[in-house]
């Protein structure tokens, strides 16, 4: 018998929602993504947002000349806008021409740069006819806002209050669900997209297949382990895993790896974002090898991401190996450092 280490191969994955940020401190995280995917898409919630086809052509500027420094060639960056009250329909246009992927709804006040989101998404209705018509997705920070609702609610407040009436007035939009946390918005994605309807998808982040929101509060207060939205109960967890699991080709891989500096996370109000770009593929792998399904790994990684958004499929073959890697406590990050997630401890798997 051979004691060599078990490995699988796969078509290369793309991640399709993900922060790199800006300035010094992009260099260092882009290197951990493009190591391991041919692609992601780029979110725009930097300060100030990226707003218009101008400013993300210019921010694709700066991850080239990144990419370049690194040596990267394989490496694809997918732009997204950042939707708000004054985005106009004109911009839609430009930006379908310019080969922009999606704009980005943050409900003001959901999250990390949120502050120029939309207000009221009845402001947007006019852009969102634009999109729906000249199909341009719309990807979707899934939290309402107000003070009130429980932050454990919030996501599934938001399937009554917006997403659904959202779907009925634009039937035909394409929407992608991000980073889902709940059984809610799982099964809803799933019973809202049949054979001859199938413009609703979700992406789901490594931490919320792998914990629950026990692990933000594990012996004393975890700030590594918390993003927006929340960690949820187990229950939540299972329904996730079971959904990015199921082989519909309507969940596929997202990290929302969200660098943040150590000290703005270790802080007296820590900023929301786990850093999982580092062994990211090898999170997933962990999470699909624990139930059994890594079968179905390749799907939710490398195929229904592209195939939703009409791209083609890589064709560059990677192989995971099912050897612990130990993830350092540290890593650097510009002038700062940052910790990624699962530091200090090992992921079972890693890319060969
Ligand atoms: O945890 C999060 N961090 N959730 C988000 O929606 C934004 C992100 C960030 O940009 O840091
Ligand atoms: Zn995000």
């Amino acid at each position: 018998m051979s004691n060599s280490p078990i490995q699988i191969q796969l078509i290369q994955p793309d991640d399709w929602h993900l922060h790199i940020r800006d300035g010094k401190v992009m260099k260092d995280v882009l290197a951990d993504t493009a190591r391991q995917f041919a692609r992601a898409i780029i979110m725009p919630n930097l300060k100030p947002p990226v707003t218009t086809v101008d400013l993300a052509n210019a921010y694709q500027g700066r991850i080239e000349v990144n990419l370049q420094s690194l040596g990267v060639t394989g490496f694809t960056p997918l732009m997204t806008l950042y939707l708000t009250d004054n985005t106009s329909v004109d911009e839609v246009r430009k930006a379908k021409d310019a080969g922009i992927v999606g704009f980005k709804l943050y409900p003001a006040g959901a999250t990390t740069n949120s502050d120029a989101g939309v207000s009221d998404i009845k402001r947007c209705h006019a852009v969102l006819e634009a999109m729906q018509a000249v199909g341009m997705p719309l990807l979707v920070h899934g939290e309402v806002t107000s003070a009130e609702i429980d932050i454990f609610d919030r996501e599934a407040v938001f399937i009554d209050q917006v997403l659904e009436p959202l779907r009925k007035n634009f039937p035909e939009l394409k929407i992608v669900f991000e980073h889902i946390t709940t059984k809610q918005a799982a099964h809803y994605v799933r019973d809202a997209h049949t054979a001859t309807k199938n413009n609703i998808a979700a992406t789901i982040t490594p931490q919320h297949l792998l914990m629950n929101r026990n692990a933000i509060f594990a012996g004393g207060i975890r700030p590594h382990n918390y993003c927006l939205p929340v960690l949820k109960r187990e229950e939540h967890r299972v329904a996730l895993l079971e959904a990015a699991t199921s082989g519909g080709p309507r969940f596929f891989l997202g990290t929302d790896s969200a660098p943040h500096a150590k000290g703005a996370k270790e802080a007296a109000c820590g900023c929301a974002g786990c850093y999982s770009a580092f062994n990211a593929l090898g999170l997933y792998a962990e999470a699909f090898d624990g139930i059994g399904k890594l079968d179905k790994l390749e799907g939710f990684a490398s195929f229904f991401g592209p195939d939703f958004y009409s791209l083609p499929r890589n064709t560059k073959k990677i192989t995971l190996v099912k050897q612990a890697q130990s993830i350092p406590a540290e890593l650097p990050l510009g002038d700062d450092t940052i910790v990624p997630l699962r530091a200090g401890e090992a992921i079972a798997w890693t890319l060969a």
